[in-house]
């Protein structure tokens, strides 16, 4: 059996903490309840909208649907020639699975640390943090087919991943959900801190060998140096993706603007830090009602308390429009618009 409740404000399962109602919601923690809810929704002639820890998404509108959310979970561990692949539910808490495998010393997720959202948005968007992607430590995933009702396993390949990218957000985007996902992590295995604000965290609390606890302990700092805390201040992490522009653009603005950083991205085009674009064209701390640009990281758009989506929205777009007319660069928002 299903429970459905109806009008539910949605401000306490956005990390924006906009307000937004939706027309019925229902929680499921089964691939049955998930099967009956998608009945519901088929009978009532009702669009389908899933959450996890709605971390990567803007409500602008009511909804007048049915939000599905996800709240499937165990981790299924097994162990094979020195690897552990674990089974993870969909609707388990992404960070908590990075310090499961931490305290355990299995290493693979550890710059993923402290990441908001679920296990199973985890893919959608291809997450990543200090020189690792979530496509690094992936097997396969299982989705829940919405046309036909089967649970279907998308392999890596299946999955087209890229720069905060997949296939889940392009062809398949809404024709299936993600019920569960299956990673790969190594008992101690070699740490990465390459990531420059990651090595010189380490340095500076003088650790020349990390363990994968010292590595998830930096990331961990770095990340709330930098980052706001959703449980204090509504934020969806970085707003923007970083875009990628031609060397021939990015030569151009170097002339004007000597410190510009960027980052290899193919043979003719580098990427280049949304956040510094927002940061020197004067927006980090910009505040206008409860709508606003965080202090310490530009890329990260911020609810104080009672700001609407539609107000997050208007910033985001005098942004755009901003770096667009500095720099001759459109930017690209990383959330998804609802
Ligand atoms: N910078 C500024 N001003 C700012 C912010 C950044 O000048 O306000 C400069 C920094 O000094 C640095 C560069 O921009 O030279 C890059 O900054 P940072 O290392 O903080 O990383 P980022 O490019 O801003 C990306 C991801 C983050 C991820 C970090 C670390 C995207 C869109 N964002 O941010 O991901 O945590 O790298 O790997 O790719 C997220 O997706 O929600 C997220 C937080």
């Amino acid at each position: 059996m299903i429970q459905i409740q109806q009008n539910v404000d949605l401000s306490k399962y956005n990390t924006m903490r906009v307000s937004s109602n939706a027309r019925y919601l229902v929680e499921v923690d089964s691939v049955e309840t998930l099967r009956d809810a998608i009945r519901f929704a088929r009978l009532n002639d009702l669009e389908v909208l899933v959450l996890g820890g709605g971390s990567n998404l803007l409500f602008v509108n009511d909804f007048n649907g049915l939000v599905i959310l996800i709240r499937l979970s165990g981790i299924e561990i097994k162990e094979e020639e020195g690897r552990i692949q674990l089974k993870v539910g969909a609707g388990e808490d992404w960070h908590e699975l990075v310090m499961f495998c931490v305290a355990r010393n299995w290493g693979g997720v550890e710059n993923l640390s402290l990441i908001p959202g679920t296990v199973g948005a985890a893919p959608i968007q291809n997450i990543g943090a200090y020189g690792v992607e979530l496509e690094d430590v992936f097997i396969e995933l299982e989705a829940f087919d919405l046309e036909t009702g089967e649970v279907r396993i998308f392999k890596k390949e299946d999955c087209n991943f890229g720069y905060r990218d997949s296939i889940f957000k392009n062809e398949l985007k809404g024709k299936f959900i993600i019920t569960s996902v299956s990673l790969c992590v190594t008992p101690n295995g070699d740490v990465n801190y390459s990531y420059a604000s990651l090595s010189q965290k380490l340095d500076e609390w003088g650790i020349s060998a990390p363990t994968i606890q010292d590595v998830s302990k930096a990331v961990i700092d770095v990340r709330r140096s930098k980052l706001p805390d959703p449980e204090d201040i509504g934020n969806n992490g970085s707003f923007f993706k970083n875009p990628i522009i031609s060397i021939s653009h990015y030569n151009e603005l170097n002339e004007r603007y000597k410190d510009i950083p960027s980052y290899p991205a193919s043979s003719n085009e580098v990427k280049v830090p949304a956040g510094w674009l927002i940061d020197h064209a004067g927006w980090k701390g910009y505040r206008n009602g409860d709508a606003g640009v965080h202090e310490k990281q530009a890329l990260v758009l911020v609810n104080y308390e009672h700001a609407t989506g539609k107000e997050i929205m208007e910033l985001s777009e005098k942004i755009r429009h901003d770096i667009k007319e500095k720099y001759g660069i459109e930017l690209e928002r990383e959330v998804n618009i609802l």
